[in-house]
């Protein structure tokens, strides 16, 4: 807490609110007392300038474009560790010793096989599906099957459920995939690291083994660690405003999958890659950038901007490089690659994108290299889900350990009609 206050007055009357200091990052305004003492609330559509809760997990610099995970750059991560070791980091608030990561991989593989009686439930979707819309069903289903892990308020069981949730994810995101092209499911083998195993599970058939690349599971694993968190960002903040309630782990991250799926945040990278596929050649990119800057047409250019990063979004930069690494290792010259590099060079050098601080942002890059793999596009924002379920339950573990925890409950500044009396429908 910093000693300095800011002052507030309103009518005459003059009232002090104590100025919070983070580790590092903007301070805030603590405004909890500021309804009782003068009876008005704050107005913050889209919490632009609302802090909601106070984290140690994940610290954004917007205008320098810093992504910090637990004190580490996430350049740092994404080059050097794992998407397992920054799962421990982000669960546990340390990277882990050589035997902790190990016994870490050994439980979140033990938990990789769903019950078996889920299965059933992927028969009960149309094949043509969104796979978001299975995902939205079956992970909050799970909630019906692992009882012995539902009990919020037990450390042990919650620890339980958020290893269950990160093995299981990748098996259900697999499982979604392979009942949309109609092939049977794949069950997890326990040889293979966690995103050899993912992929393993999406490609083979019992006709044919699929062989994971080791170029293409580095690839994988970090988009996943590029992913696995992003501060209290719309779907995050959703999974902790359902948790907030005391509602289960399953259903809260089946809440946060449904935010995500929305095309402003997760959807974004299927977008991206529909516009970069509809832009097709280098000449109509002029065009395209005509578009985004016209007022009276509603067209963005997808996987650019971000609300937090007025820079170049850290993640965009790894992501570039791992785009083009896939590129050379499968051989492909993808001509949507090349619209998207220069369609970046044109946009960074435009006032319209330089005035308003638009830089590439994480999806920009990341559909070229899924679609390279043999994703297609309506799995993009699944695999967004699988590698962010760490971050969701992480933030929500935080969240529930705080004895300063209270249900979430915004106001609002009420605009409809004032109290009247009720008309029979005979006299309307
Ligand atoms: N193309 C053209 N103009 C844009 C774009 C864009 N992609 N993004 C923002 N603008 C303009 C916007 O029209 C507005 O102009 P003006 O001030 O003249 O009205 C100004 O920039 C500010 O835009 P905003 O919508 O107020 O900014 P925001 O912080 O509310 O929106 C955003 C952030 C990510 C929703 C937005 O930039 C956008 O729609 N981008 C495209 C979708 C996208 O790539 N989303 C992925 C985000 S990263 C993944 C994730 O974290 O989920």
């Amino acid at each position: 807490m910093s000693d300095n206050k800011a002052n507030l007055t309103i009518g005459g009357a003059s009232n002090d609110y104590a100025i919070m200091d983070g580790t590092v990052g903007p301070q805030v305004i603590d405004v909890r007392k500021l309804y009782a003492q003068t009876g008005m609330f704050t107005y913050d559509p889209g919490f632009t300038s609302t802090a909601s809760c106070d984290s140690g997990l994940t610290y954004i610099d917007g205008d320098a474009g810093v992504l910090l995970h637990r004190g580490y750059p996430i350049g740092q991560l994404a080059e050097q560790s794992s998407f397992m070791e920054v799962c421990y980091l982000l669960l546990n608030g340390e990277l882990p010793s050589k035997k902790e990561l190990a016994d870490f991989v050994n439980t979140i593989t033990r938990h990789t096989m769903v019950h078996e009686q889920l299965t059933t439930f992927f028969r009960g979707f149309r094949r043509d599906a969104h796979p978001m819309a299975i995902m939205c069903g079956v992970v909050g289903a799970l909630s019906a099957f692992y009882h012995d892990s539902t009990d919020i308020n037990d450390p042990e069981q919650r620890k339980i459920a958020s290893h269950r949730l990160i093995a299981k994810m990748p098996t259900i995101a697999a499982m979604a995939y392979k009942y949309s092209v109609g092939q049977p499911f794949v069950y997890p083998r326990n040889d293979l690291s966690y995103t050899a195993n993912f992929l393993r599970m999406t490609f083979s058939v019992p006709a044919e083994e699929y062989e994971p690349d080791p170029v293409i599971v580095d690839a994988m694993d970090k988009i996943f660690i590029l992913h696995a968190d992003h501060e209290q960002n719309a779907s995050t903040s959703t999974v902790r405003l359902a948790g907030s309630s005391g509602a289960n782990p399953f259903a809260c991250i089946a809440a946060g999958i449904a935010c995500l799926w929305g095309p402003a945040h997760g959807g974004a990278n299927e977008a991206a890659l529909n516009m970069l596929r509809e832009i097709g050649t280098v000449d109509k990119i002029p065009e395209y950038i005509a578009r985004a800057k016209n007022k009276d047409d509603p067209f963005r250019l997808m996987g650019f901007g971000h609300r937090v990063y007025k820079n170049y979004d850290p993640r965009a930069t790894v992501m570039q490089k791992t785009a083009k690494d896939v590129l050379a290792k499968l051989g492909v010259s993808d001509p949507i690659f090349d619209v998207a590099k220069e369609l970046e060079q044109i946009a960074l050098n435009d006032p319209y994108f330089i005035e308003k601080k638009l830089y590439p942002n994480v999806d920009f890059y990341s559909g070229v290299i899924l679609s390279a793999i043999g994703f297609p596009t309506e799995m993009f924002t699944v695999l967004f889900a699988l590698a962010r379920t760490v971050g969701w339950v992480a933030q929500w573990n935080e969240m529930i350990s705080d004895p300063a925890q209270k249900i979430g409950r915004p106001r609002q500044l009420y605009t409809g009609p004032t109290e009247r009396d009720y008309v029979p429908v005979e006299k309307r």
